[in-house]
């Protein structure tokens, strides 16, 4: 009987001088958030499995739109990833900029195929990725516009240099369309 509550006194006492640990590391400025510093790998590994479970929980259960694969949406996709995500995600034949050698964590090469499903990627898309530089595009484009992006991603490790090019030439004004269509309220 009286074992249980020496125990319990034991535990409670390392669970403090543990929190007492944390408390001071974490307010003693030790740990570096700049970006040029990279993480250890254990605090790597942590992060990237927390990404990874809450992107997988969260993107669970969206319906993914049956015509992916129209060229409607995937030139309208090509024209707002050639605007807003080639500056940090690359494209086929685009070289690193100024912005995406900068960044950490870095922002993944996009013209490379992807593990990530429709539904993942849409939801990364929407609500963009805390303490990292992936905006969330939601807060200003529409669903159907974020599909479109991701008809384009699923098509891009496909394409040529070249081919991306084309693509990308005859967006802007099927863009310019698709952004009054879909959200005319919001201007970009
Ligand atoms: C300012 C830089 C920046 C811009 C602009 C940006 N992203 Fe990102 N994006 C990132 C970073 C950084 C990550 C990695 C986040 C992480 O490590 O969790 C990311 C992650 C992603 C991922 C997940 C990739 C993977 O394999 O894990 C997708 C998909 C994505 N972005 C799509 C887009 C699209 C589409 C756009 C344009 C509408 C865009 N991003 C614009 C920085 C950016």
């Amino acid at each position: 009987m009286r074992v249980m509550p020496r125990r319990a006194l034991a535990a409670a006492a390392v669970l403090l001088v543990i929190a007492a640990g944390g408390a001071a590391f974490l307010l003693s400025g030790t740990y570096n958030v700049a970006a040029d510093a990279p993480h250890t790998r254990p605090v790597y590994a942590l992060l990237e499995t927390l990404r990874d479970r809450s992107i997988a929980a969260h993107s669970g259960g969206i319906a993914v739109p049956g015509d992916l694969t129209q060229p409607s949406r995937i030139r309208s996709g090509a024209g707002l990833y050639g605007e807003m995500c080639q500056s940090c995600h690359l494209a086929p034949g685009v070289a690193p900029t100024e912005l995406s050698q900068g960044l950490y964590p870095q922002a993944p090469g996009l013209a490379a195929k992807s593990d990530l499903t429709p539904t993942e990627q849409f939801w990364i898309i929407k609500h963009g990725v805390k303490l990292s530089a992936m905006p969330a595009w939601g807060k200003t484009h529409s669903d159907k516009l974020i599909w479109d992006m991701v008809a384009f991603l699923r098509t891009m490790p496909t394409l040529t240099p070249a081919e991306y090019q084309a693509l990308n030439k005859v967006a802007p004004e099927q863009h310019d369309a698709a952004m009054h269509d879909s959200h005319g309220d919001h201007d970009h």
